[in-house]
């Protein structure tokens, strides 16, 4: 058990979610990554409310959120050497396993499917909530779906409102992108997400390499087209053309908002946000940058396609994602 001593306001809120999740109620909580929104993973019931609120359709797969490394045997069955060994080097942290289960896990969390999403989350609010629970958490990003991840309680708050019985506020999540997850039920480990753990680190401790094939994937629907877009349309536009397109668009008179990674040029009539150069810190404020133009009246949002390096492999593949086709 991690003894972290929380402020004593602190301490009354997980005492007040673990209520909540204990008589089978939903609470939002932060990760490193996202914010979740999660059910007792055993509680059939709950689980199934998670679907309705999220209105994410159903035998769409959740993750289950541990405690403890030590508790992936309840959970998980014939688990790789491989496995273990990603679990033991990442673990607390924004890695999640894909595994064969065990009877104990309920079809609403994994849609039927013959494996589980795991994950060990590092945050500390999470771990004491998690360890305290003593139970597994499913819990997928607590936004509609199809919508952007909420990094702050506050998106939560916006998103789903009234619909979540606690909120657990952590502030601003560290890493603000959601996590790797790499396919561990069969023979050779495959990623299916991309995110701040990359293929080099996990490379680092495989010694018999990452599978590549996308054929006979299993089914993630986080890897559907439409998948984390914000309410208006975003449009990939190359760093040399971003200043003449956003001009044009302008001057059709709609009203432009810019994410660029460079500076606003003079007298551009776009609003203009300029972001971190670095992949990690721009992966940490992407989403909170979405939400705050979202809603804002924009006609469009253009940003600028980000570099082609592996440190930005998580940053492109949730802005193809967001991108709509025009
Ligand atoms: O960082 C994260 O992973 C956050 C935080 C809250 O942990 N969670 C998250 O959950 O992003 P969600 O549900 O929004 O995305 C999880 C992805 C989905 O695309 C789902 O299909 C996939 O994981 N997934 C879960 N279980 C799976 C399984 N058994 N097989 C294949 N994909 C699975
Ligand atoms: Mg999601």
């Amino acid at each position: 058990m991690a003894d972290i001593p929380f402020p004593a306001s602190v301490e009354k809120n997980i005492e007040q979610a673990l209520r909540v999740l204990r008589r089978g109620g939903l609470v939002a909580f932060p990760t490193e990554t996202v914010y979740g929104l999660g059910a007792d993973a055993l509680n059939r019931k709950a689980v199934a409310r998670i679907f309705t609120v999220k209105q994410r359709p159903p035998g769409h797969p959740l993750i289950v959120h541990l405690g403890n490394t030590d508790d992936l045997a309840l959970w998980a069955r014939d688990i790789p050497d491989y496995a273990l060994a990603l679990a033991r080097q990442f673990w607390p942290g924004p890695l999640t396993l894909i595994l064969k289960r065990t009877r104990q896990v309920p079809d609403e969390v994994t849609g039927g499917q013959d494996t589980v999403g795991l994950r060990v989350p590092g945050h500390p609010l999470a771990r004491t909530l998690l360890q305290r629970f003593a139970g597994g958490i499913a819990a997928p990003s607590a936004n509609r779906f199809g919508r952007i991840s909420p990094t702050r309680a506050e998106h939560v708050r916006a998103g789903l409102g009234g619909e979540v019985d606690f909120i657990l506020d952590g502030g601003a999540c560290e890493l603000g992108l959601e996590s790797t997850i790499v396919d561990c039920s069969r023979p050779k480990p495959r990623i299916l997400r991309p995110g701040s753990i990359g293929r080099e680190a996990l490379e680092n401790v495989l010694a018999g390499g990452l599978g590549n094939g996308a054929e006979e994937l299993p089914r993630v629907p986080g890897s559907h087209d439409s998948h984390y877009a914000p309410s208006i349309p975003l449009i990939l536009v190359p760093r040399t053309e971003i200043t003449a397109r956003a001009r044009a668009y302008c001057a059709q008179g709609k009203r432009v908002a810019v994410l660029a990674r460079q500076k606003a040029p003079a007298e551009m009539p776009a609003q203009w946000k300029t972001m971190p150069v670095n992949a990690e810190d721009y992966g940490h404020r992407l989403y909170a940058s979405l939400h705050a133009l979202d809603g804002k009246n924009y006609d469009l949002l253009l940003v600028e396609e980000p570099p082609q390096l592996s440190e930005w492999e998580a940053v492109s593949d949730r802005l193809r994602r967001a991108a709509c086709k025009i």
